[in-house]
């Protein structure tokens, strides 16, 4: 197995105040506010680990002070730790020099600010292609990589306009464009939505999602916002006072909310975007192979009290589905072997990665449940109507409260 692009363990970061008594007492489970009036030091960030792997989408989320941003500065070595340690590609960055830091930030892992710092007098095409002119690349590989990442945001037009000349939002895909254009492994984005209006917002979250399934960057990414979390996260940290809640991804968090806090924030969203088929899915109760006895069959849908059943070849891949009435038919004119005419059942499938807002209406309308299929049309699982209506109205299991 590769190692993960960016390990972080016991990561911590005291501000001001009396350090070492201040991380004693974090140690102990003393809370932020209460360190922060003995020792006058804030825990900004508390013994935080995770590993981020190659091409993964990383969402850290948490209210505003929680710590977000202490956390993505850390992780390029902007601010040092107190304690703990962030490793890229196997390498302690505490064991680098000054040159050989400067060299990981510009090619290992790269900043998006929330404004993303534009140049106001260099124009789009020189802005994206900053980081590889300070890198000191050729002028022709500046502009061929500067287009190209101009073209993946689809600016490219706007190559020689100056960013004043740029809405908001076109300004935010040159800073994507710069990104792109210096081909760091790891991308951290503060934030880099949070000011946009929610149309322009929308958009970005689309480009990114694309240009991550496209490209597959590593991305760190920081948000308050868990319903944008939960569409661009392969996996999200909470954090509260600096400290870890809850790791999981979007469907784990939302099905089992660590705490209050991160129900709190999981009532707000749409579960409906969320989950998807594959979340849902449960083993078939019953399927048939092609070539079986239909006899047999339609004794097992009967001990099942089921009307029909999914029908696979010995490569599970979904060939149809046997209806009882046919199946009976079979069994009066004496066939043997289950084929093309006991397939008579209608059905409808779906890929695991389908929301539910995109197939709740094909959900309980056929003899058997909705299929989840993969790409090779091979059965996954089954989507009763159950499940789904279970998922929407379940209550997140909070923790008890005494
Ligand atoms: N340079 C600093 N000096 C002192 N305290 C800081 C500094 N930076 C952040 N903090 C404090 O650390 C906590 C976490 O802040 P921050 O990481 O900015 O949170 P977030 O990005 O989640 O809003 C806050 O209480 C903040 O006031
Ligand atoms: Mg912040």
């Amino acid at each position: 197995m590769t190692p993960p692009v960016l390990r972080v363990s016991g990561l911590t970061k005291v501000f001001g105040g009396r350090e070492r008594e201040a991380l004693e007492l974090a140690a102990q489970g003393v809370g932020r506010a209460e360190v922060l009036r003995r020792t006058g030091a804030t825990v900004a960030v508390h013994d935080v680990s995770f590993a981020v792997e190659r091409g993964e989408l990383f969402v850290v989320m948490g209210l505003s002070g929680s710590g977000k941003s202490t956390l993505v500065r850390l992780l390029n070595r902007l601010i040092e730790p107190s304690a703990g340690t962030v490793e890229i590609d196997g390498r302690d960055l505490r064991a680098l020099g000054d040159a050989e830091l400067r060299t990981v930030r510009n090619e290992k892992i790269s900043m998006v600010f929330q404004h993303f710092a534009l140049l106001p007098h260099r124009t789009v095409r020189e802005n994206a292609a900053y980081a590889l002119k300070v890198r000191g690349a050729p002028a022709a590989e500046q502009r061929e990589r500067a287009d190209w990442a101009l073209e993946t945001v689809g600016l490219l037009d706007r190559a020689g306009a100056r960013p004043d000349e740029l809405s908001g939002g076109m300004r935010q895909r040159v800073g994507l464009a710069r990104a792109l254009a210096a081909d760091s492994e790891v991308l951290l984005m503060d934030e880099p939505f949070s000011a946009l209006d929610p149309l322009i917002r929308r958009d970005m979250q689309d480009l990114l999602e694309r240009l991550q399934s496209e490209l597959s960057k590593t991305i760190v990414f920081i948000t308050h916002d868990l319903n944008e979390a939960m569409r661009l996260g392969d996996r999200i940290l909470m954090l509260k006072d600096g400290r870890t809640v809850q790791l999981g991804t979007g469907p784990e968090i939302i099905a089992a909310p660590a705490d209050d806090y991160v129900a709190d924030f999981t009532s707000d969203v749409d579960r409906t975007r969320v989950l998807t088929a594959g979340d849902l899915a449960r083993e078939p109760r019953l399927t048939a192979r092609l070539g079986a006895d239909p006899g047999d069959v339609l004794r097992s849908l009967a001990a099942a009290d089921a009307d029909g059943v999914y029908v696979l070849d010995d490569d599970r891949r979904l060939v149809g589905v046997a209806r009882d009435d046919l199946l009976a038919r079979a069994v009066q004119e004496g066939r043997t072997t289950l084929g093309p005419q006991e397939l008579g059942g209608d059905h409808a499938t779906v890929p695991a990665g389908t929301p539910v807002n995109q197939f709740v209406h094909l959900v309980g309308r056929h003899v058997v449940p909705l299929g989840v299929v993969d790409d090779g049309g091979r059965l996954l699982g089954v989507v009763p109507r159950a499940a789904v209506l279970d998922a929407l109205s379940a209550v997140p299991a909070r923790r008890s409260t005494p």
